[in-house]
């Protein structure tokens, strides 16, 4: 074990602010949904979304999902790093947030590349999963929603994923609840540490568990 320190707070500090270099757009967009939107802390870290859109400049990958868009910050981030002939097929249930979302993804030049469906996240997968010429291409999905359904999730987007294909759970470590074995309301913190334990098992995927945000996960389709 070479590591010989704790990831304090401090340290985790210091690594945002020796590393992120946010775009003036995904800032406007996250202080308008923390200055409007109670439920605000839901958005993804910004470093977190720096290292996925870094990820995904090397990728380049032409067909990618994304469950849960919440006011778009995630999709934002992505969409300005995909090719700009690529589509990302976003799911999200709430249509509250839509033109919110639309605001900022016109605002970036970036819409045409985000075909958002506003419906049930397992309802769309399935509609798409109907067509065979569907299976296996997608090339990137990110999942950051319904942390209940992130098994079914992992089923459903390994026959979508084609082979070498990354796919990036959010949360997993639910804000620090995965370590502890008292909850307040334990239904969440279970379904979490079920999940971890069964995509460490999962031999269909090489994976990783980073400490970046709330804990991701990277999982890759052999
Ligand atoms: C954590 S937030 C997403 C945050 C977003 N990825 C970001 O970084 O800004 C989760 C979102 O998923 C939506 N959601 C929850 N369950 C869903 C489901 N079963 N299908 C589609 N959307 C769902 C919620 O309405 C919420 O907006």
């Amino acid at each position: 074990m070479a590591r010989k320190y704790q990831i304090t707070e401090e340290l985790y500090n210091y690594a945002v602010e020796h590393s992120l270099k946010e775009p003036y757009i995904t800032v406007e967009l996250r202080d308008e949904t923390f200055a409007t939107e109670r439920a605000a802390r839901m958005v993804s870290s910004p470093e977190q979304m720096q290292f996925i859109s870094m990820l995904l400049k090397i990728l380049k990958p032409k067909k990618s999902i994304e469950i849960g868009v919440f006011t778009g910050y995630s999709t934002l981030w992505m969409a300005m790093a995909l090719p700009d002939d690529a589509k990302i097929i976003a799911c999200e249930y709430n249509g509250r947030y839509e033109p919110f979302a639309r605001k900022y993804w016109q605002k970036a030049g970036v819409e045409h590349k985000i075909d958002l469906r506003i419906a049930k996240a397992h309802d769309t997968l399935d509609a798409i999963l109907k067509n065979d010429n569907e299976l296996e291409t997608y090339d990137f999905i990110y999942i950051d929603a319904d942390k209940l359904g992130y098994i079914d999730y992992l089923d459903k987007c390994h026959k979508l994923l084609r082979q070498g294909g990354l796919m990036i759970f959010d949360n997993v470590f639910l804000f620090g609840e995965v370590t502890k074995t008292e909850h307040v309301n334990d239904v969440l913190p279970n379904a979490m540490k079920e999940f971890n334990k069964h995509l460490h098992k999962d031999e269909r995927f090489d994976i990783s568990m980073l400490p970046l945000g709330d804990g991701m996960t990277l999982a890759y389709k052999k």
